[in-house]
């Protein structure tokens, strides 16, 4: 059972509980759906049954074990064509209560996973809802693994007790990251997309460092390709300067890092 009393002004100033839904994003979606919500209300459940993740897969979780929550956001003062702009604050809110609760080698993989060690211990899914050229809504899902002990998905992953050796309160630990997210939001709202986009390369996997990908051509045929991240443009695609010097601009789904 949570009981989440976070210090911040829009993200989890109300927070809803609930024991157990299919998807926090989803649960969220119905209740605005229904009736008027306040900005920052935040859906939090012990144990989410279908979670959803990035790329129409599954976000697998234990039960009473990690952080499954979703904010409800109103950025009517982004345009759409600078969405990328909330992963930004986003992802770094995320990064911010992970360094400031295990401090090694912890890294935002564009667009915006988090990873230990090349371990994904966070996934974020943002669903943006578009009015005119700006975003009218917002629905921020995040997925943190903090207690869980063991995984066997498809992708090497990791929790902060996997890492520590130690549990950690789920209470304190939403709470932390409730605060940093609003903080983050905070920036936005204030227009510090510079300062946002600095740190996130700051702390960008494979940022300006040689790594292997693998692209998607429009054929659905796959290649790999020795690159080197040179940034992200304002659309949210990730430029890749190849061997031969060219310089690709991807959207997700388009690219991955293989590693
Ligand atoms: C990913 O694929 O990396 C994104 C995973 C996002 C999972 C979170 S858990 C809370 C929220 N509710 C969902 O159904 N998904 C997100």
């Amino acid at each position: 059972m949570y009981k989440i009393s976070a210090n911040t002004s829009i993200i989890g100033k109300s927070v809803i509980y609930v024991p157990s839904c299919h998807s926090t994003n989803d649960y969220l979606n119905q209740l605005i759906s229904n009736k008027v919500i306040e900005e920052g209300t935040t859906v939090v459940t012990s144990d989410q049954t279908k979670g959803r993740g990035q790329r129409g897969n599954a976000w697998e979780c234990q039960a009473d074990s990690n952080i499954t929550l979703s904010c409800f956001l109103q950025p009517h003062f982004i345009e759409a064509k600078d969405q990328f702009t909330m992963n930004i604050a986003v992802s770094l809110g995320v990064y911010d209560t992970i360094t400031s609760l295990y401090s090694s080698n912890v890294k935002i993989k564009w667009p915006n996973d988090i990873l230990i060690d090349n371990k994904k211990i966070c996934g974020i899914l943002i669903e943006n809802y578009l009015s005119g050229r700006k975003i009218s809504n917002s629905i921020v899902g995040i997925g943190l693994n903090i207690n869980q002990t063991s995984f066997n998905g498809n992708f090497p992953a990791t929790s902060l007790f996997i890492e520590t050796g130690k549990k950690m309160n789920l209470n304190y630990a939403s709470q932390l990251l409730l605060e940093n997210l609003d903080k983050r939001y905070h920036q936005l709202k204030n227009g510090e997309i510079d300062r946002l986009k600095r740190e996130y390369y700051d702390n960008m996997f494979w940022f300006q460092e040689e790594g292997l990908f693998e692209e998607v051509n429009p054929d659905g045929t796959r290649e790999r390709f020795n690159g080197v991240i040179l940034g992200v443009n304002d659309y949210g695609c990730i430029s890749i300067a190849k061997e031969n010097k060219e310089v690709k601009h991807y959207a997700f789904k388009e690219v991955k890092h293989i590693y």
